[in-house]
């Protein structure tokens, strides 16, 4: 029983950081077209910062939970060990995004559009291999 519910809210948080990793990006694109308006890309930057802090806070609850999930309740294996090494890589992702929301912030220049759109991709991706992996649970 606790352990579904300690499930049921690492996915929920999953959810939320999730949707943060897809959407930062988008922030991004808008800001690299954003062009010579300093009100707009303020207003972006600002909305972009504050998402990236939301998505740390709930990445750092969804990894609490996955803890506990893994060293409470004793639900482990390679396919984790697989899990978390694809998890770092969406953090890195994530990482990255934010430290380019804080360059176009001052006034940095960022990839083109496109690299940005191809850039958002990448976590679908890794998304996918992670959903396998816990479902699939292959190893
Ligand atoms: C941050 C560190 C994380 C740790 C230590 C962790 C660990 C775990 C563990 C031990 C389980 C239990 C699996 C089971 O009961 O079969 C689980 C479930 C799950 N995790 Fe994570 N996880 C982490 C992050 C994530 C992330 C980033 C995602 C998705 C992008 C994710 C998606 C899921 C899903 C969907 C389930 C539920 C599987 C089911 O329905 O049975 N986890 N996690």
């Amino acid at each position: 029983m606790a352990y579904l519910w300690t499930k049921l809210f690492h996915v929920l948080f999953v959810i939320a950081w999730m949707a943060t990793v897809f959407y930062l990006p988008r922030f991004l694109v808008n800001l690299a077209e954003v062009g010579d308006q300093p009100a707009v890309r303020d207003r972006l930057a600002l909305m972009g910062k504050r998402l990236y802090r939301f998505g740390h806070v709930m990445f750092g609850i969804a990894f609490a939970l996955g803890l506990a999930l893994w060293f409470h309740f004793g639900i482990v294996g390679p396919w984790l060990h697989a899990k978390l090494t694809v998890v770092l890589l969406v953090l890195a992702h994530f990482i990255i995004t934010g430290r380019w929301l804080k360059r176009a912030a001052a006034g940095g220049k960022l990839p083109s559009p496109t690299t940005l759109r191809w850039f958002n991709e990448i976590p679908l991706l890794l998304a996918i291999a992670i959903l396998w992996l816990v479902y699939f649970k292959p190893f």
